[in-house]
């Protein structure tokens, strides 16, 4: 092989691999995206939900129009992930000061058997004033659960005799939607408080 054709065969076989990168890179991003939004572009998490709030009211997601929503999905039974999420939820409301007034953080139940609207109401108001509890029929809440593509599912304790002692296996993502009650984005649960205020405050604008 003379050294140009060594080269040229080198530069082919460079070239090949990068055009291979860029397809298996672009096709991951299409799934991403292929899980967040639908194929006209429209994000598809998010939806009409009738829930019960921590005070007795019945609300739907038109309730919170002209706010954005903090929205996590959880359970009060919980003992580690859904309360560290909260405190998370709670520190960056203080930190936001007066721009978080145009953020409603909300707590959904992914229990409602258990979490009844009085539970809901000494869990929610000992993270923060602000943090609004959301229950409801079963009916109500796999409905709210459905729009907002959250998985749930009970999990028996192995030691429980008499089947009332459970946890829920649950995703546990952050959802930031607009004043519209449109997708903005998401935060996982590891996400830090000064992160997630800050990424408030530039989405707020
Ligand atoms: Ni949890």
């Amino acid at each position: 092989m003379s050294r140009s054709l060594a080269l040229t065969f080198t530069i082919a076989l460079v070239a090949g691999a990068i055009m291979g990168l860029a397809v298996v890179l672009s096709q991951s991003a299409q799934s991403v995206r292929g899980g967040i939004l639908g194929s006209s572009g429209q994000a598809l998490i998010g939806g009409p939900f009738e829930l019960v709030d921590h005070t007795g009211r019945t609300v739907t997601e038109q309730d919170f129009r002209g706010k954005y929503m903090l929205l996590y999905f959880g359970f009060t039974h919980c003992p580690d992930i859904c309360p560290s999420t909260l405190q998370v939820v709670a520190t960056a409301m203080d930190a936001l000061g007066d721009a978080s007034d145009e953020v409603v953080p909300i707590m959904v139940t992914v229990d409602p058997a258990r979490d009844t609207r009085e539970l809901m109401a000494g869990y929610v108001t000992a993270f923060h004033p602000r943090l609004v509890g959301l229950t409801g029929s079963e009916e109500q809440v796999a409905q709210a659960l459905k729009a907002y593509r959250i998985y749930a599912q009970k999990v028996p304790d192995p030691d429980d005799t008499n089947g009332d002692t459970y946890t829920m296996d649950h995703s546990s993502f952050l959802y930031l939607m607009d004043r519209q009650g449109r997708f903005v984005t998401h935060f996982t649960h590891g996400t830090r408080a000064e992160t997630l205020a800050k990424r408030l405050a530039e989405h707020i604008g």
